[in-house]
């Protein structure tokens, strides 16, 4: 068992974010498996207007690739309090909102984390993997921790940062430190171009992907979790970790690392229930 901010998690195996977690079979079937923790696929206060698109994934050899549209990947707010209150945290089973703007304006962030609180969230997750246009923008570290406080005082249960590559450690941990955070999620999927392979010799590119908004799946990312995670260790934070663990042992390695609990999407979706089983079985729980 595992507490942080006062939220008690079963195992310390907890589900990301991710396509599993945004229906109420894929998330039993976790919780059936013995899943610490859930993390529901990110929320944002929006409305669809388009058609969805396609969320594509292909695999290679060192991993695989996703390739989605926002709208395909974003549930709105009603859809995440639908599914929140349908699956509801469990006395030892929490289940984490993930919520995200499209801006750093407070207006964007609120109406969805109070919904989500409402709906009977443990925890809240922000979800900063679109706003990777805002290296532009003055004053960025401030703006962070004006909004991540401000989200703190509207908010009664914990709030939990996800970081990614595009926010530098010693950029950002500062930042949420000043805001009051103490506990954050790692390490978001990795943002790449398309690997030239996939260009056939008359230029086209027969995958059908584009660089926008693919991101590369697989075990090379645990280096870099490691390395972010040792590094909010130095600063002080409870950190649920994950990003490239493929096995027991990689779960094991973040743990030792200093990781409160151990986060894992890919292996999950792709059924490797054993990650989640072998501290489900020390503790009774299948
Ligand atoms: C198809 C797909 C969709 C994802 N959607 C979200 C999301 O909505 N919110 C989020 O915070 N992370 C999302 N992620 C990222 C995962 O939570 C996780 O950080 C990433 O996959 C790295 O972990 P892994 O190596 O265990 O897969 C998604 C991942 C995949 C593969």
């Amino acid at each position: 068992m595992v507490i942080i901010e006062g939220v008690t998690f079963r195992t310390p195996i907890v589900i990301s974010s991710c396509p599993l977690t945004e229906s109420v079979a894929g998330i039993e079937k976790c919780m059936e498996n013995g899943a610490g923790g859930i993390i529901l696929k990110t929320a944002s206060d929006y409305k669809r207007s388009r058609e969805e698109g396609t969320r594509r994934i292909l695999h290679a050899k060192e991993g695989y690739w996703a390739q989605s549209t926002f709208e395909k990947e974003i549930m709105t707010l009603e859809e995440a309090d639908k599914l929140c209150k349908t699956v509801g945290s469990r006395e030892d089973v929490p289940v984490i909102a993930s919520v995200a703007g499209m801006s750093l304006k407070i207006d964007e962030w609120i109406p969805v984390c109070r919904q989500m609180e409402k709906a009977g969230a443990s925890m809240l997750q922000l979800d900063f993997f679109y706003l990777n246009h805002l290296w532009a923008e003055e004053e960025l570290g401030p703006k962070i921790t004006h909004l991540v406080k401000q989200l703190r005082e509207e908010c009664r249960i914990p709030i939990m940062p996800k970081i990614n590559v595009n926010l530098p450690a010693d950029f950002i941990f500062p930042i949420l430190k000043k805001a009051g955070i103490h506990t954050v999620s790692l390490l978001d999927s990795v943002r790449v171009p398309v690997v030239p392979s996939w260009i056939s010799g008359d230029g086209q590119n027969t995958c059908g992907m584009t660089n926008e908004g693919t991101s590369f799946f697989g075990a090379w990312q645990l280096p870099l979790t490691l390395s972010y995670l040792m590094s909010a260790k130095r600063y002080g934070f409870h950190v649920i970790g994950g990003g490239g663990i493929r096995s027991k042992e990689d779960a094991e390695v973040m743990l030792r690392f200093g990781a409160d609990a151990v986060q894992i999407a890919s292996a999950a979706m792709f059924g490797r229930y054993d990650i989640i089983g072998e501290y489900a079985v020390l503790g009774n729980l299948i």
